[in-house]
């Protein structure tokens, strides 16, 4: 198999399988370097044979995440926790971690190094989880000055975690919170705001990044075409998803105060350093170029969610619309 070869980390993710899927359309050779080979198996059939491998790799070892980048072109790290456990800490992932692989890439000669943070990554941020974001693009560039940084905001596609959450508990309950800040019927009432961008533009940028030398060593903040606060993300899930949920605006005490029981959870579904991340919301800040560097258009919302939040629909609701032939019968 010819081809440059590219090592990434966090390939199995969300994020990451698409990735790994363009970078094999673009007649990359793939090392993906996970925790669990036979986890990320799946992934072998995005490419052509023997165009996709991948190899045992604990990213707290100098020495296997420098046998992962083994004479690799290309290093993408995508690997990131939404909520500590144990030993499997921000600092270790999102600082360590990325301080490790990016020294190994450099070490290992590799032209390029593409780094996924996020949008809001910030030292001097209320939440731990943006902190440690900032300090890991901080230890990236020192171990990799032409590392390529890139800064998501929430991501949307048929596997996120952010439009399915609200689709599954439109589905079981009659009420869609979200947390404001004011009154909720006031003037700005409607809750943090966001900038949702689709993954399948995300893998694009991290594909553009890799196979050009214009982005080396600069940051970008990727984006969709729209904010929308929390009441309006809610308002989309309750009409794709054919629901009548009253949207409820409550003040962050109450998400706060739920977090720090849900957060014990084995996967918790809300933690206090998520409530402040909430708070904060997720918007471009302008100062940053976005996805329009590397030619792509930022793909709508409603395009792509109502293709997959239509799985969260009354059954009789589905019944209707095909009866009606608008979809084809079962
Ligand atoms: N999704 C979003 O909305 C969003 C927004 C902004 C930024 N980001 C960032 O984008 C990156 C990818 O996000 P994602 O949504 O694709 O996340 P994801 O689906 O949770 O994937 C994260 C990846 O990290 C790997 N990982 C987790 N713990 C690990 C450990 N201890 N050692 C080695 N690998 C480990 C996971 O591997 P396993 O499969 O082995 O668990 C997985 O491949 C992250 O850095 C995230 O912070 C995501």
């Amino acid at each position: 198999m010819t081809g440059k070869l590219v090592t990434v980390f966090g390939g199995s993710g969300f994020i990451g399988r698409h990735v790994v899927r363009h970078l094999a359309a673009r007649g990359w050779r793939v090392r993906l370097a996970v925790r669990d080979i036979e986890q990320a198996g799946f992934l072998r059939p995005a490419g052509n044979l023997g165009q996709i491998s991948a190899v045992p790799t604990t990213i707290t070892s100098d020495a296997s995440v420098a046998a992962a980048v083994k004479g690799a072109d290309a290093v993408i790290n995508l690997v990131g926790v939404l909520y500590e456990r144990g030993k499997r800490t921000f600092q270790a992932l999102h600082v360590d971690g990325a301080r490790r692989i990016a020294a190994a890439a450099k070490a290992a000669g590799a032209t390029h190094l593409i780094h996924v943070s996020a949008l809001g990554a910030d030292a001097a941020s209320p939440s731990k989880y943006a902190r440690s974001k900032a300090a890991g693009e901080a230890a990236v560039h020192g171990a990799f000055p032409g590392a390529t940084i890139l800064r998501p905001s929430v991501v949307f596609g048929s596997e996120d975690r952010f439009f399915n959450m609200f689709g599954a508990m439109a589905q079981i309950s009659p009420v869609l919170p979200y947390f404001t800040n004011t009154v909720p019927h006031a003037p700005g009432g409607g809750g943090s705001k966001f900038q949702p961008v689709y993954v399948g533009d995300v893998a694009e940028a991290i594909v553009g990044a890799v196979s050009g030398e214009a982005h080396a060593g600069r940051t970008y903040e990727l984006s969709g075409p729209k904010v929308y606060d929390m009441k309006e993300i809610l308002q989309i899930v309750n009409r794709e998803t054919m629901r009548k949920c009253q949207i409820w605006g409550m003040p962050y005490l109450i998400a706060h105060i739920n977090a720090v029981f849900l957060q014990f959870l084995p996967t918790p579904l809300l933690t206090p350093d998520q409530v402040k991340l909430l708070k904060l919301g997720s918007v471009a800040s302008g100062r940053a170029p976005g996805l329009e560097a590397f030619g792509i258009t930022p793909t709508p919302v409603e395009l792509i969610v109502p293709t997959y939040l239509k799985r969260f629909r009354p059954v009789q609701q589905t019944k209707k619309i095909r009866s009606a032939g608008k979809l084809p019968a079962a």
